[in-house]
């Protein structure tokens, strides 16, 4: 795919996702060998990393549930305040969870979620995040599986975007300034 003027440079290109995902998944299907689990995924931007992963994970008893959950308005920084829209569809007491997210940016999502599972009481709680932005964290919160860390650039593409587009990009991208007036 051939980018305009909206993106500044490819961070990660498509195949360097592939081979991390992959290495990802050999991790987690060694560390969950015979368990039964449970990806938590984050609407909507964790659902082409979810997807990819997904079908690399053996056994018969992983299962997947989703929810719906949003800090940022149509700009390029945290708003500080986390909504859900969606829950989960299932129950998760006494479940082995790994929530699945595109980014770990301030940690303020990623904290809100953890909390809010926990007091459903599952057996387990881990994270695995495409991408980690540690430079940027606000609150102390950490992945048990991260793809990639990265610089403090905004990213857009294989799921996330900027203010709903460029999700469909897929390659993870660094959005050109001008977008955003930075
Ligand atoms: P946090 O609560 O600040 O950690 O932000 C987490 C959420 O913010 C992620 O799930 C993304 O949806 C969004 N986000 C953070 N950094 C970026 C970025 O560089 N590009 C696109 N979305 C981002
Ligand atoms: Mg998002």
């Amino acid at each position: 795919m051939q980018y305009g003027k909206d993106v500044a440079k490819i961070l990660v290109t498509r195949e360097e996702i592939q081979k991390r995902i992959a290495e990802l998944a050999d991790e987690i299907n060694r560390d969950y060998k015979g368990k039964e689990y449970t990806l938590v995924v984050t609407l909507r931007g964790a659902v082409p990393f979810f997807a990819d992963l997904f079908c690399k994970l053996t056994g018969n008893k992983v299962d997947c549930d989703f929810i719906a959950v949003s800090s940022y308005g149509a700009t390029t920084e945290s708003t500080g305040e986390v909504r859900m829209s969606k829950d989960l569809s299932s129950p998760i007491k006494g479940k082995h969870i790994i929530i699945v997210e595109d980014i770990i940016d301030t940690g303020i999502t990623l904290s809100y979620l953890k909390k809010l599972f926990e007091a459903r009481e599952p057996a387990s709680v881990k994270v695995c995040s495409l991408l980690d932005k540690p430079s940027r964290r606000e609150v102390e919160v950490e992945g048990d599986y991260v793809g990639f860390t990265i610089p403090n650039e905004f990213v857009i593409g294989y799921g996330l975007d900027y203010d709903q587009k460029y999700r469909n990009y897929p390659d993870i991208c660094v959005l050109a300034p001008e977008v955003y007036g930075g």
